[in-house]
């Protein structure tokens, strides 16, 4: 695991005798367990708390905790508790989600709680987690191992760059988590597809969150690279083999930059022998300093990010592969540097795309689709996908029109773009649908060129993903402008981080739900 956590499962008996040894000085021992309206517990809970229930109720009462999902309460030294603190972890539902008779809602959003949980223990905790829920109070087949998911990803922190690491977590030691429950092997598998996911999406965020003096576009490929050792076919073509494809677009955008450019594919063959794949294309851009239309100096930091795009595909690719899912899926990452120098692309510039069509630059700054127009080509051309989804931190418009509660989706097939909104509201990385037109379009016609690279301050979202549309054809196609939620992420139960690692999880829920068996 890449988090310091690690989650045991145990039956309830076994629990039980750990609870009944004495604690390990060093380490008190932390006892989570789930409560519903007013306190309600599953049977093993109340039993094992039953020497404490009255100091329990007097300390819930105290601090009007009522069970209410969403909140908790810490009990230290409760009298006749089996562990020096106990953690009651509300599932119940509130009056305004109250159901038939009283009784309470299922609960949905074990990601959540096992996040919120996972800061209640904290650092070098040594827990037990008594997954029993209150009566009237159910639970989905893989709660358990989104409980786990949102707990590691929780505890994630980048922080290889501080050389003084007062990194609690490092002193303590690794949290142990047992959690017990009626039947543990049941739920084994939903655990290690946890795991599988929250190394998935840590994988994502990392990229995300490293410089680009570190993360040159050959050392992304390099960390991609690594994927094969899950079973992916990895390719990766330097300069002169994307110079031969002819694609001008994509390595326009790099000229300025001495860092080098690589387009790699990575590819899953877990499904039927032929059969067409689903494809996933990120945008790349390890530095977007704008270029010859340089950006202003203010947060141009951020720009380390122009990469979530990628990072989302890899990590997805991750995901899928880790699991051996029963899908044919491949995965495109356009890696450049934007920088501004002698050899780099200026406006005025006509590039010739590796479709054919030709590109009046007029912005250096709007890069992002110049990288996606050669990558759509070559992944429509080389692999005629059934399907293809790009993702990219594409224009600060989007930040404009959504802020960073939604990804931004852009599509000219409605059952793709239907699937790609439930799946986000599955999981909860949300997508907006955005309109598209050809008023839009023809605000990209170019006077010198089939087309310009911009168009244009109003509605910069929609012409940019139309600019994309010009190169996919008929292929049912899906546009994700994540500038709002691919980096900068607000923090969240089950995020810490700056780099998120948004999509991951959205783009693997969607392979679940649509493009397996
Ligand atoms: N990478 C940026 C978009 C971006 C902005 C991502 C803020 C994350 C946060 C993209 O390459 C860009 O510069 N877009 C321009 C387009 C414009 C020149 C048409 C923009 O949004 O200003
Ligand atoms: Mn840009
Ligand atoms: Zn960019």
């Amino acid at each position: 695991m890449l988090v310091n956590a690690k989650y045991e499962l145990q039956s309830f008996d076994a629990a039980e005798a750990l609870l009944r040894q004495p604690e390990d000085a060093g380490h008190p021992r932390t006892l989570v367990v789930f409560v519903g309206r007013d306190l309600a517990m599953g049977e093993r809970a109340a039993s094992v708390l039953k020497d404490a229930a009255g100091h329990l109720s007097r300390a819930a009462a105290a601090a009007k905790f009522k069970g209410k999902s969403g909140t908790s309460l810490e009990i230290l030294a409760a009298p006749g508790a089996p562990a020096s603190r106990v953690i009651l972890m509300g599932v119940g539902a509130g009056d305004e989600t109250g159901g038939e008779g009283g009784e309470a809602k299922p609960f949905e959003d074990f990601f959540a709680l096992g996040g919120q949980t996972a800061a209640k223990m904290g650092p070098g905790s040594r827990a037990v987690v008594l997954f029993d829920l209150p009566e009237g109070v159910s639970a989905a087949h893989d709660s358990v191992g989104q409980f786990a998911l949102g707990g590691w990803l929780r505890a994630y922190k980048f922080d290889h760059y501080k050389t003084k690491k007062k990194d609690e977590a490092e002193r303590e030691g690794p949290t142990e988590v047992v959690v017990a429950l009626a039947d543990p092997d049941s739920h084994s598998a939903a655990m290690s597809d946890g795991g599988h996911l929250a190394e998935a999406v840590i994988l994502a965020r990392t990229l995300v969150n490293e410089p680009a003096n570190v993360l040159t576009p050959p050392e992304f490929a390099r960390r991609a690279s690594e994927l094969m050792k899950l079973g992916v076919e990895v390719e990766v073509l330097d300069e002169k083999a994307m110079s031969e494809l002819g694609m001008r677009a994509l390595l326009g955008v790099g000229q300025g930059s001495e860092a080098g450019i690589r387009l790699v594919v990575l590819r899953w063959s877990g499904g039927a022998e032929g059969a067409a794949p689903l494809a996933f294309v990120g945008k790349g851009v390890v530095f977007d300093s704008g270029g010859i239309s340089i950006k202003p100096a203010a947060s141009m930091e951020d720009m380390k990010g122009d990469m979530a795009g990628a990072a989302a595909v890899t990590g997805a690719m991750y995901a899928i592969a880790a699991r051996k899912a029963k899908a044919n899926v491949v995965g495109v990452l356009g890696l450049v540097e934007n920088m501004p120098d002698g050899k780099a692309q200026r406006p005025g510039d006509i590039v010739k795309s590796m479709s054919g069509q030709t590109i009046e630059i007029v912005n250096t700054d709007a890069e992002g689709r110049l990288v996606l127009a050669d990558a759509l080509t070559y992944v429509i051309e080389h692999h005629k996908p059934a399907a293809v989804i790009d993702l990219a931190t594409l224009t600060g418009a989007i930040l404009v029109a959504l802020g960073q509660e939604y990804g931004g989706l852009f599509s000219n097939n409605d059952e793709l773009a239907d699937r790609l909104t439930k799946a986000g509201n599955h999981i909860g990385e949300k997508l907006w649908r955005m309109p598209m037109g050809p008023a839009y379009d023809k605000l990209i016609d170019s006077k010198f060129a089939d087309m310009k690279n911009t168009g244009g301050r109003h509605a910069g979202s929609i012409t940019a993903a139309h600019f994309l549309q010009r190169f996919v054809g008929k292929t049912p196609w899906a546009h994700l402008d994540i500038a709002g939620t691919g980096m900068g992420s607000p923090l969240s139960d089950t995020n810490q981080s700056w780099g998120a690692g948004w999509g991951v999880r959205l783009l693997d829920r969607l392979v679940r739900d649509y493009y397996e068996g």
